[in-house]
């Protein structure tokens, strides 16, 4: 049996989950924009979903718009709320997931000034440097709140408090921090929240936008009435029924932290200083460990925990042939080196204790021998 750690790359589906969108595949195929008694079973289908989906967030159902997933999303919300002409100021910081980065470079090289806020050494981004990096002409500030790399919990609250006082849209990402962490957009004060259900045992190709009434925003999909013509297309009904399906299941209690807590106690026991934990002092994801092994290969022990059955991910992209270190962990200070010496061990509330053990074990013996040439 394999053993599964890349749960922050994506999930497998939840059983019932998958009960869920087979029978809406089989049986709802009504167009939920149509009259008739298959058209409204679809239309049910789908608000109950928005329903769920809201809950998990604490929104109004009216205020959420099912997309394709996260990028587009966070793309959405970032070209949506930024003014379309004039010149103006985004901040955002420099941890952010490629779907916001991304954006926000696009807008640089149109029509925007951007400020990207360094984390700390323990990946956390300030919220006194995002406040003090705003300026007058400021019209977006967007702001992660769990990153996907450390799985730190980033002070989006007091971002959303002063951003409000001062009237500037704040999205947030949210694809990572929710259904692993209460997540309330009346806590979080912000005015578009991203989501994405195959970070949650549901299905890829769903996500959801969260847009608080009476956000202006231009719409990236047009053509359409639907989604409060927040996203014009025919709606994806049985995907969407998994994402509300899997949004209520992760509401339900788990204990995901304890058994990531005994694997970082395993692997501090056997690895003593030879190993850093990033983020370890700061508010994490019950889900994620990131662990540096100093002057080992990190993708030499990805590759070589595969071969033994076991999946997990590095944070580096493999550009043109060479494996460049993340730039999350560069711009949190690691030391090249120390960034592709590190892996990403990401849990689900499926994992066991026994699976955590194993995995240590076969690091104990492995990582000697990956050391970094
Ligand atoms: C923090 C974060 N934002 C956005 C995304 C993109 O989500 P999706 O894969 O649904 O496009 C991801 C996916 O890895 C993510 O981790």
């Amino acid at each position: 049996m394999r053993i599964y750690l890349d749960n922050n790359a994506t999930t497998a589906i939840d059983a019932d989950v998958l009960q869920v969108l087979e029978g809406s595949l089989r049986d709802v195929y009504g167009n939920a924009s149509s009259i008739h008694k298959e058209g409204q079973t679809a239309r049910r289908m789908i608000e109950d979903a928005r329903e769920a989906v809201a809950r998990l967030i604490g929104a109004a159902a009216r205020d959420v718009v099912f997309t394709s997933g996260g990028t587009e999303s966070n793309n959405a919300a970032i070209f949506g709320a930024f003014p379309p002409e004039g010149r103006f100021h985004i901040v955002t910081s420099s941890i952010e997931h490629p779907s916001v980065i991304e954006a926000t470079r696009a807008l640089d090289r149109r029509h925007a000034d951007v400020t990207y806020v360094a984390p700390s050494r323990d990946g956390v981004v300030a919220a006194s440097n995002v406040i003090d990096a705003m300026r007058d002409d400021t019209r977006l500030v967007t702001v992660m709140l769990a990153n996907n790399e450390t799985g730190v919990v980033q002070p989006v609250a007091e971002i959303g408090a002063a951003t409000r006082a001062r009237g500037v849209h704040f999205h947030v990402d949210a694809v990572q921090a929710a259904g692993k962490i209460a997540v309330d957009v009346e806590t979080l004060q912000c005015d578009t929240l991203a989501l994405s259900a195959h970070k949650l045992h549901a299905p890829k190709g769903i996500g959801a936008l969260y847009v608080r009434r009476g956000t202006k925003m231009s719409s990236h999909l047009v053509g359409g009435a639907q989604e409060r013509r927040r996203r014009a297309g025919t709606e994806n009904v049985p995907l969407a029924a998994a994402f509300g399906a899997a949004a209520t299941l992760s509401m339900q209690p788990h204990d995901v932290a304890s058994v990531r807590d005994a694997f970082e106690r395993e692997l501090r026991a056997a690895f003593g200083a030879a190993i850093t934990i990033n983020g370890e002092r700061v508010a994490r994801l019950p889900n994620t460990s990131n662990v540096t092994f100093h002057g080992a290969d990190g993708e030499g022990i990805v590759i070589a925990l595969d071969l033994s059955g076991v999946a997990v991910s590095t944070g580096s992209a493999c550009s043109s042939g060479r494996v460049e270190p993340s730039p999350v962990l560069l711009a949190m200070g690691l030391s090249p080196d120390d960034a592709r010496a590190t892996v990403r061990f990401s849990l689900s509330r499926f994992t066991t204790l026994a699976e955590v053990r194993r995995v240590a074990a076969l690091l104990v013996d492995l990582v000697p021998r990956c050391r970094a040439r």
